[in-house]
């Protein structure tokens, strides 16, 4: 962010949750990020109030296919929620500040925890599309930095920790719903790649060089922010199609959108069972 932005962007975080505040009697405990085809747990938010990101004065505007772009706050399986049906992401052409704007908002309110979902290519042999993956940590080092320009101090330090992105006992946790389910939930290390367009055959082989299980273009920057201002962060990704070259067959959105939705209810139901058993995290 530009030295001169950073008034600008505090007003926009300012403004955004004046307003969301309204629509709030007490804070969410929880910030649930839905990714590209998983929107459908937000039609089982009770008592939604939905505000569209095109209503929020200062939040930045959504443009991905499969990605409508909706607050909902609400409560889902007795959890007070917020969820994000659609995401801002880099390729989108959105300053990297945006991308986090929202965590940033949720902050500001209290919210203390963060639930990411994202589809992702898998390049670990044991995956299978369809499959879930528990992140585990993530490589972001081709991702601008959310926290780049003055600090927010009001957030968090210069120089964030990041020893411990993904918190363990939630993960943990999401490990014994999943056996409990019989759902299937490998463990990994997440890459981020900007897209939009999918790597290459030789970008995947390099990256599974390095320890990744998945790849994705999204969900770092979130997760730094909520570092960042010390939110409890769980991601999971929807393993929506092997990685360029790990099959060798072409590569389409409307796949990943495909696969996507054919696990959405895999997804909800460890969603829902993580939900129903996770710690207060307002305690
Ligand atoms: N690469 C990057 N992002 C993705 C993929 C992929 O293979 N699948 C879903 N999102």
């Amino acid at each position: 962010m530009e030295f001169s932005d950073i008034d600008q962007y505090r007003q926009r975080i300012e403004r955004a949750t004046t307003q969301i505040n309204r629509s709030l009697a007490t804070v969410p405990e929880i910030l649930l990020v839905l990714g590209s085809g998983l929107g459908s747990l937000a039609d089982q938010v009770e008592n939604a109030v939905a505000l569209a990101y095109s209503e929020i004065d200062g939040f930045p505007r959504a443009t991905a296919p499969g990605h409508s772009g909706e607050l909902i706050l609400g409560y889902w399986q007795d959890r007070q929620v917020a969820v994000m049906k659609g995401r801002f992401h880099a390729y989108e052409g959105h300053p990297t500040a945006d991308l986090v704007l929202p965590i940033r908002v949720m902050q500001k309110l209290g919210v203390p925890g963060l639930v990411l979902t994202n589809a992702a290519g898998g390049m670990d042999p044991a995956f299978t599309p369809g499959d879930l993956m528990l992140i585990r940590d993530h490589i972001g080092l081709w991702a601008d930095s959310p926290l780049k320009g003055l600090n927010l101090d009001e957030f968090g330090p210069r120089f964030p920790d990041q020893t411990m992105v993904y918190d363990r006992e939630l993960g943990d946790l999401a490990l014994r719903c999943a056996q409990e389910l019989a759902i299937t939930l490998h463990e990994g290390i997440y890459a981020y790649c900007g897209g939009p367009q999918y790597e290459t055959p030789a970008e995947i082989r390099l990256l599974r060089m390095l320890g990744v299980s998945a790849v994705g273009m999204s969900t770092v920057q979130e997760a730094i922010a909520a570092t960042h201002g010390g939110m409890r962060t769980l991601a999971i990704s929807c393993i929506t199609n092997f990685a360029a070259g790990i099959q060798g067959q072409p590569l389409n959105h409307q796949d990943v959108l495909k696969v996507g939705a054919s696990a959405e209810n895999k997804i909800i139901q460890l969603l829902s069972r993580i939900f129903a058993r996770m710690p207060d995290l307002r305690g």
